[in-house]
């Protein structure tokens, strides 16, 4: 990969310590990671540079403990999560730096793994501290970032010991950065972005970018509701940001000058009550919500033309759902124009990168993930990228 330096251009590691900087910032349910699939991610690289003969170093946060020591934030409680994905035993290390570190090396036999405690109960990490950074980076022979979802952080295990090693990007990063140029970077145009979600204020960066990057620009969401309004759509009781008008009109003015066209609904499904099923739904126009309702997703007939859409274009990048999706039958809009980029994907005439928060859930949801070219596990670090941001932790793999 141009620029930057893989595990293809590692030579011989055999007993060699490779500090790997991973993402086991999993969400937790009862004590136990209900979605493992940060780390199924990151097996590749893992168990690559393990067969290799290096002794592998994990290196990642779980939490944010603020810099200072938590048992309930220790990365000891997903290592079990990690070791059942990976199929191997791991030797957890309570300390990133120091003597309890060097001796569990010596301990370590070459391809063998151990899992450090989480970085971020020293507050040198989020610091970026070149002391502390180091520290840890006596201990390795050279670095690994595999953690995209961490990329945006400037932090001493994210961003700092990429200077004060030899650093390669890890097998995940690789795949991540390679689906994100071929999004946004170096597209096949027309592109199209679906931006969904309940506010405008918290995309506003996402959508200014985006109206320079793209052709076409789909706004779903509560968001589109702030659109909308923004064009003297009277919205009723919908979620709406009624101040951030003039900056809704500013960014379709953008638009317009950029030659990117951007689609809001022109029929929505409405309720009185925001509830499952609700006695009250119906379909209407745009312009026949009553005071009394809210629009809660896209209607039918609108995700027909945003399809025709998809159907023209030959990337697509999306971030979030386009209606309130977790409540039948609101997810019906989301659903529907998932699986219209799936099959699209999947007949080769579409390249289909998502990722961010919802994304992920709304796309597993429509049974739609799987088909998609690739989605990003990562959050904030993924609608960083979309603000056309540079990541800090991929800044520094740059070789
Ligand atoms: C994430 O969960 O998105 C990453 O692990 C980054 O976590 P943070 O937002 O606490 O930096």
């Amino acid at each position: 990969m141009a620029g930057f330096r893989t595990l293809d251009d590692l030579g011989d590691v055999r007993g060699k310590v490779a500090l790997v900087r991973v993402d086991l910032n999993l969400p937790m349910d009862e004590g136990r990671a209900s979605d493992v699939t940060r780390v199924e991610a990151s097996a590749p690289t893992i168990l690559e540079l393990a067969d290799a003969g290096a002794k592998v170093l994990l290196l990642a946060h779980f939490g944010r403990p603020k810099g200072q020591r938590s048992s309930v934030m220790s990365t000891s409680m997903v290592m079990g999560d990690a070791e059942r994905v990976l199929g191997r035993e791991i030797m957890f290390i309570p300390e990133v730096s120091g003597p309890v570190v060097a001796q569990s090396i010596g301990i370590l036999r070459d391809g063998d793994i151990g899992l450090l405690d989480n970085v971020r109960f020293w507050p040198g990490e989020e610091q970026n501290d070149p002391e502390f950074a180091k520290a840890i980076a006596a201990h390795g022979d050279f670095y690994v970032n595999d953690a995209f979802s961490a990329a945006h952080r400037a932090h001493a295990s994210t961003e700092g010991l990429a200077h004060l090693l030899p650093a390669y990007v890890g097998r995940a990063m690789e795949k991540e950065l390679k689906a994100l140029d071929a999004a946004l970077g170096n597209p096949q145009t027309p592109v199209v972005a679906v931006v969904g979600g309940a506010k405008v204020s918290s995309k506003l960066a996402v959508l200014e970018h985006l109206v320079t990057k793209v052709q076409h620009l789909i706004i779903g969401g509560g968001m589109a509701n702030t659109f909308l309004a923004a064009r003297g759509v009277d919205v009723g009781k919908s979620l709406c940001e009624h101040d951030l008008a003039a900056t809704a009109n500013a960014i379709m003015d953008k638009a317009d000058h950029a030659g990117c066209t951007v689609h809001l609904p022109y029929d929505v499904v409405v309720a009185k009550e925001f509830a499952a099923n609700p006695a009250s739904l119906r379909t209407c126009n745009v312009h026949e919500v009553a005071a009394d309702e809210m629009i809660l997703d896209v209607g039918p007939a609108a995700v027909e033309a945003l399809a025709d859409v998809l159907k023209t274009c030959r990337t697509l990048v999306w971030n979030g759902p386009l209606g309130a999706f977790e409540t039948p039958p609101f997810d019906e809009a989301t659903v529907a124009l998932a699986r219209t980029a799936a099959a699209l994907t999947q007949d080769g005439s579409l390249v289909s990168v998502a990722g961010g928060g919802d994304t992920v859930a709304a796309l597993n949801h429509a049974g739609a993930a799987g088909d998609f070219t690739y989605v990003s596990t990562a959050g904030g670090a993924f609608l960083e990228w979309m603000e056309g941001r540079e990541l800090p932790g991929v800044k520094a793999l740059q070789s």
